[in-house]
């Protein structure tokens, strides 16, 4: 999952970017997950402010900042620095520590053993390391591989162009098969960070083999499909590539009962936020709602069967929302 940055026209956009670095140290070589949320929470309230800020009381009574950040926003303001960005810019360690939870499947535990067990001190280090491949599993070793690539984002076009692909590949081998793209791809996104890609058929009970036939379909006959990650009944992830002159992007296929399909396909568009939103309110009104079903809870906490959904739309009626577009969907 990438990590959403804000926009570059923001007026304060230096100072949110700082207080990201500011957390990502927290997360990564800290892993002090509270102070990494209480930055982020600190830039989110910053990133919200239109006109530039100039002075500490144009964050007075501003929620989510607190003194000690609210402190370092000051130093920033009167010397556009702030001295615990500088130390942890010195610090050798953390920066490597830092670059290794760039790759994918490694996580702030891990990062920190390569750099303190292994003391490898940069990406350069890890590729040309004699234990490379003990040292990382699969996933991990895919991310190195690709590590520059999966760091750029995929633009509207190119996401059109796997897109006919996909959808052509996949309706040869089944013509009842349903195939789209969602994520932020399907919200109407200018760049996506990956391929999102659900499935389903009107009556197919062997959905994992259409799985397989699909993956297999895209990896041999196409080549579009270069590498898998992990492959199991319901969900694949792995690495495409358009064509020899495009770079390889990150791919995950889901594939779903049609009776499960418009509860995953509202979860998987999100976005995260109205996801954590519609939950909220399916809780608030007696209902259990997932990427699969929703569920009436009984007054016992007894939850009834999933209720009939042949639409999106189902769903926000069932909760009495205002129905949303895909592209009204980026809260
Ligand atoms: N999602 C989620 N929780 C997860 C995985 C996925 O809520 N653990 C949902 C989110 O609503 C998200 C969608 O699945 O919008 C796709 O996930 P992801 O690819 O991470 O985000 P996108 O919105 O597609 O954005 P990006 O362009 O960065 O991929
Ligand atoms: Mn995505």
């Amino acid at each position: 999952m990438a990590t959403k940055r804000k926009l570059p026209d923001n007026p304060n956009s230096e100072l949110v970017d700082f207080l990201h670095e500011l957390a990502d140290y927290e997360k990564n070589v800290s892993r002090l997950i509270h102070k990494y949320n209480a930055y982020r929470k600190a830039a989110s309230s910053i990133a919200k402010i239109d006109h530039k800020i100039e002075t500490i009381k144009d964050i007075k009574g501003i929620e989510g900042i607190g003194k000690k950040i609210e402190a370092k926003i000051e130093q920033y303001l009167s010397t556009g620095k702030i001295k615990k960005l500088e130390t942890n810019r010195g610090d050798e360690t953390g920066a490597a520590i830092n670059q290794m939870t760039r790759i994918m499947g490694i996580g702030p535990a891990h990062a920190n053993k390569l750099v303190h067990q292994e003391k490898i001190k940069s990406i350069d280090e890890l590729r040309s390391h004699p234990k490379r491949d003990q040292l990382l599993n699969k996933t991990q070793q895919l991310g190195l591989k690709y590590l520059e690539e999966f760091e750029q984002k995929i633009l509207r076009d190119e996401m059109k162009q796997m897109e006919t692909i996909l959808l052509r590949e996949i309706n040869a081998i089944d013509d009842q098969l349903k195939a789209e793209i969602v994520g932020s791809y399907r919200r109407g996104a200018a760049a996506s960070s990956d391929i999102d890609v659900l499935v389903t058929h009107p009556t197919a009970t062997i959905l994992p083999s259409l799985l397989h036939k699909i993956v297999d379909t895209l990896t041999k006959k196409v080549h579009f499909i270069t590498d898998t990650i992990s492959i199991g009944d319901s969900k694949f992830m792995g690495v495409c590539q358009m064509n020899a002159s495009k770079l390889h992007r990150r791919i995950d296929i889901r594939v779903f009962p049609s009776e499960q399909y418009y509860c995953a396909l509202l979860y998987f568009t999100g976005n995260d936020l109205l996801n954590r939103q519609m939950r909220i309110v399916a809780q608030e009104q007696g209902y259990k709602l997932n990427e699969y079903s929703i569920q009436k809870v009984g007054s016992t906490g007894v939850l009834s069967k999933p209720l009939p959904v042949t639409s999106e739309k189902d769903v926000f009626d069932y909760l009495q929302m205002d129905y949303k577009e895909p592209n009204q969907r980026n809260m």
